[in-house]
């Protein structure tokens, strides 16, 4: 009998025949650009910020070993399957807790949205609660029309809010036309370009949506003074400022909040709502928030507070696990050595860009959030395998191709960044090598 817990989840059978299962049963399309890249593989046994595939991606390599240095956008911030949040998961279920009624009141949810209000800049203090990131974007763009009586919505081009109703009418077009998807009300601008918000924020405009780091975007840095001017013309016009947190949010910058400090140190901004998601679930428990300024309570649900409820969203074993999160993760320690290992990273990211600038353009980002952007698309690419053969996991932005994006887990250690540096040197070397030959 198979005794060990682990054997009964990962690895139950070869990976050959669940990439078979995967793409009879799943999504084939996925499998075959997987295998195209030479990645046909099958995350196994994960701890902390390493991740090990089932077995190598030809028949008789040995398994990868991984420094998940995606973390799935921040949801794995806490690393895989951090203790201090599985000992909370499992107090959790011994102490009584379940999903919860989202009809009823909460006391997880009472409890979390209190903390959320302490961390939050000014007076955000409200809190609605999703299950996704693109949930709790539709929340915000909802209230947004409930409360200015509005339709428009401002939003980058190339940024990413999600794939659900609203959340994605503020995407690129590659993502809604196979969908037949969109509306004159979404328009989308330049990122970083205040002029271009200006232009288009009219008294017609509900909302402007803005991730604060765009991810998908190519992990753009806004100029300085972009932020608050886009708060004034938001003021101006009586719009909404919402700030998509979702991966650049929970200490991600080094400042819990990348808008309130995390750009600039001199930038704090206010938005009228913070978005977070991913990070949120600590990689165990899936959880989103959307937080707002109190007057925008009234407008909504003044006349029913059912006018929008979530099934499964702020359930009270997410809440009880995401206020263990806020704990670790708001601490002084804690954001401090984000802040300091992000200057490591970030110097060595900067070194590296240099003394390959014929190929990688730049490096930029906050904290430990970073992108290393390529001349051409096809370097970009080939890098990516390259570093993932270092045993470096990381991915190209999705919709700027030519950009990698580094994201370790905020818990990496300073060795840890020194070797994960390393390897992605290698791999530049060797993609250097592969394309003299
Ligand atoms: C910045 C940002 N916002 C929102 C979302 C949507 O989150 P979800 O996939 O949980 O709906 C994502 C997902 O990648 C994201 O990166």
């Amino acid at each position: 009998m198979n005794t060990n817990p682990k054997q009964k989840f990962i690895g139950t059978l070869s990976q050959k025949e669940l990439l078979k299962i995967y793409s009879k049963y799943v999504n084939s399309p996925k499998v075959r650009m997987f295998k195209g890249f030479g990645l046909g593989v099958i995350p196994g046994e994960r701890d902390g910020i390493h991740l090990k595939t089932l077995e190598g991606s030809k028949l008789g390599d040995p398994p990868m070993e991984l420094y998940n240095c995606r973390s799935s956008g921040g949801v794995f911030n806490l690393g895989h399957r951090n203790p201090r949040i599985i000992q909370r998961l499992k107090e959790a279920l011994d102490g009584g807790l379940d999903l919860g009624d989202h009809m009823l009141l909460s006391e997880q949810r009472a409890l979390l949205g209190k903390k959320l209000a302490e961390l939050m800049p000014g007076d955000i203090s409200k809190t609605t609660f999703g299950v996704s990131g693109g949930e709790v974007i539709d929340t915000a763009i909802k209230f947004s029309r409930a409360y200015t009586k509005r339709r428009g919505c401002i939003s980058a081009i190339g940024g990413y809010h999600g794939h659900t109703g609203f959340a994605l009418l503020t995407g690129d077009p590659d993502f809604r036309d196979p969908f037949l998807w969109n509306s004159p009300d979404f328009k989308q601008i330049p990122y970083g370009d205040i002029d271009a918000m200006r232009k288009v924020v009219t008294e017609d405009i509900a909302c402007v949506i803005i991730e604060t780091i765009p991810a998908t975007a190519g992990v753009l840095i806004a100029p300085e003074g972009y932020y608050p001017e886009v708060r004034e013309i938001c003021d101006d016009k009586g719009v909404m400022m919402i700030n998509d947190e979702v991966q650049a949010g929970l200490g991600r910058t080094g400042n819990f909040w990348a808008i309130y400090g995390g750009l600039y140190p001199n930038e704090k901004v206010v938005p009228d709502f913070i978005i977070c998601g991913k990070g949120m679930s600590s990689g165990i428990y899936p959880l989103s928030t959307c937080s707002y300024k109190p007057f925008i309570e009234k407008a909504v649900f003044k006349d029913d507070p059912f006018i929008h409820i979530s099934t499964t969203g702020g359930s009270d074993l997410g809440c009880a696990i995401a206020l263990e999160m806020l704990e670790i993760q708001s601490a002084p320690t804690f954001l401090d050595n984000v802040k300091e290992l992000g200057k490591l990273f970030g110097k060595g990211l900067e070194e590296i860009a240099e003394d390959y600038s014929e190929m990688i353009k730049e490096a930029r980002g906050r904290g430990l959030m970073w992108g290393l952007e390529f001349y051409k698309e096809e370097d970009s690419l080939l890098g990516m395998v390259s570093i993932i053969k270092e045993g470096i996991l990381l991915n190209y932005c999705g919709n700027k191709k030519d950009t990698l994006i580094i994201m370790p887990p905020l818990i990496v250690k300073k060795e840890e960044i020194e070797e994960i540096l390393k390897r992605i040197r290698q791999g530049i070397i060797n993609l250097k090598k592969i394309k003299k030959n």
